[in-house]
């Protein structure tokens, strides 16, 4: 039954909902103190969201009837949610105590926790100089080549924490397969003193190990020894055997399960170029915050719960209200890699038409997630926000003390953040547009030439989520935050948010385009429009 379009008392609350400015919602008092939540050192106001009281609870009993309690008891304790690779989903295992651990994996339990303190080791040693290059030399740079999930959390986790980088490495990722990429990352590497780490749970990824294949002639190249490459390169992969026979050490490969999905892996031995940067205690704080969330999650009554509020609200704007995008804008330099970190984490999730039982949704899933650092943003795609007819639901993020010393710039980010969820919420009409033309000055002639040029929609849902300060431990409840509403929706959505199929075509036809480039007469099942862009490849690099 699609809750949205066949409950008759949604369908009433939906139509009543887009006939009314969210502003009146304020008449009733105390909407600030009711429609805001506080958990693992994060405040979320979503006030300015589109919804009552009544509305809310509504989702809340559709959520109750779908036994969303159970679904995340499920979760939590292994249940095989991942139908389609048969597959349970226990990321947040891994930042969970050792009791957690044991409970949940039984003997598996050990491994993980070896697999820790094996990561833990090798952070220690390379600080400590007691792991070198085949020089001797201590490692001065670290490069880890991965894509996706074996990317983007490392990313996120690089430049959100970048104040609390204490190893004194240098840290560089390296995803896209375009020789740019790599050529760039090189000219600021000495082979002697960089330390690689391939993250890949399938060892498989075209980008990453094409990367790795130039890599490793570079440093073999640089340093003409061939144990540069069992001494100074890591593995994190499920694929043993082929990490072994690109030529890693097997001491060097650390294990990456089943149940820990790509895009949910930075709690894992994924996350060891992050705390190469960062150290283990910074590392430890990270899952921390994100176990923190974790337990609210589990714990907090629906009407309370972080990550169930945003995911059904998150429903409302996008079922109910039929918004087709969600811009996710940290006004936190620090943060600029999230909006990409959460364009995988819920687009690869839930960006999905078929339910877990194979049977085509009537329903839309995820939407399209954008965003950038605020302010920029303001100088980009924002007035799209304020005059197009577009109504793009936002997640608006900020700390309430930056981690520079320049207080007077950190105090102009946060009033544009607030002005920007005040201002796409009131918005704009033609009188007052027209008073204030008048009040400037404007002749009639002006008043009546520019004021509706001057109007802007407003109504525009938006959460603004707070923390004290960006810190390891606010960055891991942050992204938990995210990864439960992400399990909510998809949960009530019915798909199942853990496989990624819609990835495989492409990389099929990718293969059919590269056979071409070299031999046109091989079969393919191109268009006559993709044939004539390869032919007019080979010929450039012919003529070249
Ligand atoms: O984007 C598709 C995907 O399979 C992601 O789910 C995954 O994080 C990424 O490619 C990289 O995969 P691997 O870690 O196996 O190289």
């Amino acid at each position: 039954m699609d809750f949205f379009t066949e409950n008759s008392i949604v369908k009433k609350a939906v139509v009543c909902a887009k006939n009314r400015s969210i502003i009146s919602l304020f008449d009733v008092p105390n909407r600030v103190d009711c429609f805001s939540v506080s958990a693992a050192e994060l405040y979320l106001d979503y006030s300015k969201q589109n919804i009552t009281k009544v509305e809310l609870e509504y989702l809340i009993s559709w959520a109750n009837d779908n036994a969303l309690a159970q679904k995340i008891n499920g979760m939590f304790s292994g249940e095989i949610i991942n139908n389609t690779e048969q597959r349970a989903v226990l990321h947040t295992v891994l930042r969970a105590p050792s009791s957690v651990k044991h409970q949940v994996l039984g003997k598996e339990a050990t491994e993980v926790e070896q697999t820790e303190q094996y990561m833990a080791q090798i952070v220690d040693d390379i600080c400590q100089g007691k792991l070198t290059g085949v020089t001797g030399e201590k490692f001065t740079d670290v490069l880890a080549i991965g894509i996706g999930g074996s990317y983007y959390g490392i990313k996120v986790g690089l430049s959100a924490l970048h104040p609390y980088h204490s190893t004194g490495l240098k840290v560089h990722v390296l995803a896209n397969v375009d020789g740019a990429a790599v050529t760039e990352k090189l000219e600021t590497l000495h082979a002697a003193t960089t330390l690689v780490v391939i993250i890949s749970k399938t060892f498989t990824t075209q980008e990453t190990l094409l990367n790795a294949k130039a890599i490793k002639r570079w440093m073999l190249a640089e340093l003409n020894d061939t144990n540069a490459i069992a001494k100074q390169w890591y593995a994190v992969s499920s694929n043993v055997e082929k990490a072994k026979s690109f030529g890693l050490n097997t001491e060097n490969i650390l294990p990456m399960w089943d149940w820990v999905g790509g895009r949910f892996s930075l709690w894992s031995a994924v996350g060891l170029p992050l705390a190469l940067a960062i150290g283990n205690k910074h590392f430890t704080e990270l899952k921390a915050g994100a176990y923190a969330m974790d337990q609210h999650f589990k714990t907090t009554s629906f009407d309370q719960n972080m990550p169930v509020l945003m995911a059904l609200i998150g429903m409302w704007n996008r079922n109910g209200l039929n918004y087709q995008s969600l811009a996710v804008l940290p006004y936190d330099h620090a943060l600029r890699a999230l909006p990409g970190y959460l364009q995988q984490t819920d687009m690869e999730s839930n960006g999905k038409s078929v339910s877990k039982q194979g049977e085509k949704l009537n329903w839309v899933t995820a939407p399209i997630v954008f965003g950038q650092e605020g302010t920029n943003g303001q100088h980009a795609f924002m007035q799209l926000m304020h005059q197009s007819d577009e109504i793009i639901p936002t997640d608006f993020i900020v700390a309430l003390q930056g981690t520079s010393d320049l207080n007077e710039h950190h105090k102009v980010l946060v009033a544009n953040c607030f002005a920007q969820s005040e201002a796409l919420m009131q918005g704009k009409n033609l009188t007052q547009a027209q008073d204030e033309l008048i009040a400037n000055g404007a002749s009639k002639e002006e008043v009546s030439r520019l004021a509706s040029h001057k109007t802007m929609k407003g109504n525009t849902p938006s959460n603004t989520l707070l923390m004290q300060s960006l810190t390891p431990k606010c960055l891991g409840a942050i992204l938990a935050l995210y990864e439960h509403k992400i399990f909510v929706q998809g949960s009530l959505w019915q798909v199942n948010s853990y496989d990624q199929w819609g990835v495989e075509l492409g990389k099929q036809l990718s293969e059919q385009v590269l056979a071409l480039m070299s031999d046109n007469s091989t079969s393919h099942q191109m268009s006559p429009s993709s044939v004539k862009l390869i032919e007019t490849f080979v010929q450039k690099q012919t003529t070249n």
